[in-house]
């Protein structure tokens, strides 16, 4: 099954000359120059070829602060959704504001708090901070066998295919009893005979069971820790591009895809999301709006129920003389926020012992898609953010990470195996945290269990992982508790 799945062709597969490659090449860097900025700018070409990625990484200890100019310290108690300290005071105005729309609980439409009003009819939480914590990972399972708020989830099929009645994400909430909630989802934990990993899953009960699921799959997310947002959102194209290696052409079994997506007319690389799904801070800051709470914006200018949900459909939208619910300020300002968080920096206890962990991440094969080292582009809102050194321990691209960790859930042009490599920077702060849950359905409840779970273009990887000594293993997680 999982050859079957590893031998599907690769959507963006291309088979050109080294002159064509070559004559793109130029034209990706010409391009280069619009990727990766603050300003949603469109993107590039997606009919691109891949180039082949660099050789087995240097393992550079030469250490500079994990975000550059955005990091913090991390010796606090709540080391996450916090404001880069060094950003000039004339640029807090926004930053505030939509710091204040991020943890406000959102009323339904018509209560009178106009800036702060318009949730649902159907929503999953009613703030954004109800997800996203300043501690870390809320809580997804809880011991008394309950599911928290923190996690969501995405229904469709392998062809891309949203559910017809309850649309492309399951909201389990709604504003009052007029409007019925879509249901609601009970989890399992899984032992499998022949594995020493568990797994989660989950059913669906209908509020209404005239809408069965039928066909369509469940893929569970949970909301994770919001680390360095802004930096993430200026790293070029150019760069994201030039790591894609689709066709294995440098036969390291790693082959990760730019994730293009259709924006409007434009076509853009995604970076957001567990399939890196929205391509800008500002997307994916009204994809939440809309999907988890039920806002309407600017930018899905629909409330967030298909047609056939006729009663959530017709009640009215809250936006002030027939505009959105949430106001571009509003977006913008939250966009401003998200931009301006802060990277915690690293906790090193031995420095040797650190340096040899990032040895074993770069020999395993960690690296090969947790990117440790990227530079950001030119930043025209915040020009500190310019040309910054990261280390956020992601390539950005998506990779097929096998039949174990496949959803069954095809999300615009990501397969349903394939994941965008989620950044690592803070993993470690997020891991003190017993209850921490790891991967997109937090099916892992530690570090080990999540590196345990990586198939496909991970498995050599995991398998030189599995076969380390004991000692090496734990230094390798040292490390990691510690980016
Ligand atoms: C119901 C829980 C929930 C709420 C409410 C919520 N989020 Fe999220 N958020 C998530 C989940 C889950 C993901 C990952 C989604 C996915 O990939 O499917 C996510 C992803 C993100 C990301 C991208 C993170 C990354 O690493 O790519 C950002 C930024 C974000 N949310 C911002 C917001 C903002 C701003 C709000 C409020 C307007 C918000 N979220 C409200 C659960 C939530
Ligand atoms: C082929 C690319 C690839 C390689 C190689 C790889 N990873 Fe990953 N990693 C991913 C992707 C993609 C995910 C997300 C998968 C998911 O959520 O289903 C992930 C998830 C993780 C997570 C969980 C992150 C979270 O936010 O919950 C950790 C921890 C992790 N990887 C560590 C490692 C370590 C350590 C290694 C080396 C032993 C490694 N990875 C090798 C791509 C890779």
């Amino acid at each position: 099954m999982s050859l079957l799945i590893s031998s599907l062709p690769k959507p963006h597969s291309m088979y050109l000359s080294f002159a064509a490659r070559t004559t793109l090449l130029v034209l990706i860097v010409a391009l280069s120059a619009c990727g990766g900025s603050d300003d949603d700018t469109p993107s590039s070409n997606p009919n691109l070829p891949d180039i082949p990625s660099n050789p087995t990484p240097e393992v550079d200890t030469n250490w500079l602060p994990a975000g550059g100019v955005a990091t913090i310290s991390s010796d606090i108690s709540r080391p996450f959704l916090q404001i880069i300290p060094t950003l000039p005071t004339s640029s807090l105005g926004n930053i505030s504001a939509g710091r204040e729309l991020f943890i406000t609980q959102w009323t339904p439409a018509g209560e009178g708090r106009v800036l702060f009003d318009g949730v649902g009819p159907i929503f999953n939480a009613n703030a954004c901070t109800q997800c996203h914590s300043s501690e870390g990972r809320q809580p997804t399972y809880a011991p008394n066998g309950e599911m928290r708020d923190a996690i969501l989830f995405r229904l469709g099929n392998k062809q891309g295919i949203a559910h017809p009645y309850y649309g492309e994400q399951m909201q389990h909430q709604s504003i009052d009893s007029s409007v019925a909630t879509e249901g609601k989802m009970l989890y399992d934990v899984i032992t499998a005979v022949d594995s020493p990993l568990s797994t989660v899953s989950f059913s669906f009960i209908p509020t209404d069971s005239n809408q069965p699921l039928g066909d369509s799959a469940i893929s569970g997310r949970i909301s994770p820790q919001l680390v360095g947002m802004g930096m993430l959102n200026l790293i070029p194209n150019v760069d994201i591009i030039a790591a894609a290696d689709a066709d294995d052409v440098n036969e390291d079994s790693i082959s990760g895809r730019v994730h293009w997506v259709i924006e409007g007319s434009q076509q853009q690389i995604g970076r957001f999301g567990w399939k890196a799904i929205n391509s800008s801070l500002r997307i994916q800051n009204a994809n939440a709006m809309s999907q988890d709470m039920g806002l309407t914006t600017s930018v899905f200018a629909e409330p967030n129920c298909t047609v056939s949900q006729f009663i959530c459909k017709t009640l009215p939208n809250g936006g002030f003389a027939g505009g959105p619910e949430v106001i571009d300020e509003s977006l913008d300002a939250v966009t401003e926020f998200m931009t301006a968080l802060a990277v915690p920096e690293r906790r090193i206890g031995n420095l040797q012992t650190f340096n040899q962990g990032a040895t074993l991440f770069a020999q395993t094969g960690c690296a090969g898609c947790h990117t440790p080292k990227q530079k950001t582009g030119d930043s025209l809102r915040f020009p500190l953010l310019s040309q910054q050194t990261i280390y956020p321990y992601t390539d950005l691209l998506l990779h097929d990470m096998g039949t174990g960790l496949d959803d069954g859930v095809k999300e615009k042009n990501a397969e349903s195996y394939e994941w965008r490599t989620p950044p690592l920077w803070g993993i470690g702060i997020v891991a003190r945290d017993p209850e921490a849950r790891f991967l997109h359905d937090g099916r892992a409840s530690s570090l080990t269990e999540a590196i345990l779970w990586h198939g496909g273009e991970a498995e050599s990887t995991k398998n030189r992982f599995e076969q380390l000594p004991d000692d090496e293993k734990q230094i390798l997680l040292t490390f990691l508790n510690g980016i």
